[in-house]
């Protein structure tokens, strides 16, 4: 029987296996976030810069409270992966956001902040989101983005995105993704 799909699959994602990558000779991991990374996410924040912040959030940072953190800690409600210098925790210089819409569908955004941007960062971390998207039943990927945002557009045209039919300052682009739904998630 063709149900909806009802819920989040369970996140086969452990804190042991993270995936590591080199950028510019310096290890970086990639791992769930859990709320002992509000802090990290936090100074991250105010070390990025108004545009930056303006292109993720469209406006003014909202407050990371940590009604926000726990949000974003929630399985209920999707994952978010934080990437840190390897070994140093706190050292917090991306976040990736992949939360439930509907079902079906979640949406990704993206932050890098400032230092390491344009160094490969954004289309891995694009990657691992679409690697965790049967964990969350999603057959659609949509992202909102600035119709100037040429790093995002063209991450999400080499993941495979629509062309976006309509024009504007924001774009909601879509993601269909086509692949079998596997379990398999970079992290872990
Ligand atoms: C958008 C963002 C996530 C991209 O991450 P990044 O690590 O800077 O991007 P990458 O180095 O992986 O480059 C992404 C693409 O942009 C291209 N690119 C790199 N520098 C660029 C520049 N100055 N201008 C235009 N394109 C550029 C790369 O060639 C790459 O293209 P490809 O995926 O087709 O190979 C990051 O810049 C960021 O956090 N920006 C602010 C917040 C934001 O815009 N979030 C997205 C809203 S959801």
């Amino acid at each position: 029987m063709n149900r909806p799909p009802r819920g989040p699959r369970p996140i086969r994602i452990t804190q042991q296996a993270h995936p590591r990558l080199r950028v510019d000779g310096t290890d970086l991991v990639t791992r769930p976030m859990t709320l002992e990374d509000a802090q990290g996410i936090r100074d991250m924040h105010e070390r990025c810069s108004p545009e930056t912040l303006r292109l993720r959030y469209f406006g003014p940072l909202p407050r990371l409270s940590d009604a926000v953190m726990r949000m974003f800690t929630n399985p209920e409600r999707g994952i978010t992966l934080v990437t840190h210098l390897e070994g140093e925790p706190r050292q917090v210089v991306a976040m990736t956001n992949l939360m439930d819409l509907e079902p079906g569908e979640a949406e990704v955004a993206l932050l890098v902040e400032d230092g390491w941007q344009g160094r490969g960062l954004g289309g891995v971390l694009m990657r691992y989101a679409l690697a965790l998207a049967p964990s969350r039943r999603a057959q659609v990927i949509t992202a909102s983005v600035y119709a100037s945002n040429a790093r995002m557009l063209s991450i999400l045209k080499s993941a495979g995105a629509e062309q976006p039919s309509m024009t504007g300052l924001i774009l909601d682009v879509r993601l269909p993704l086509t692949s079998s739904p596997t379990e398999t998630a970079p992290c872990g």
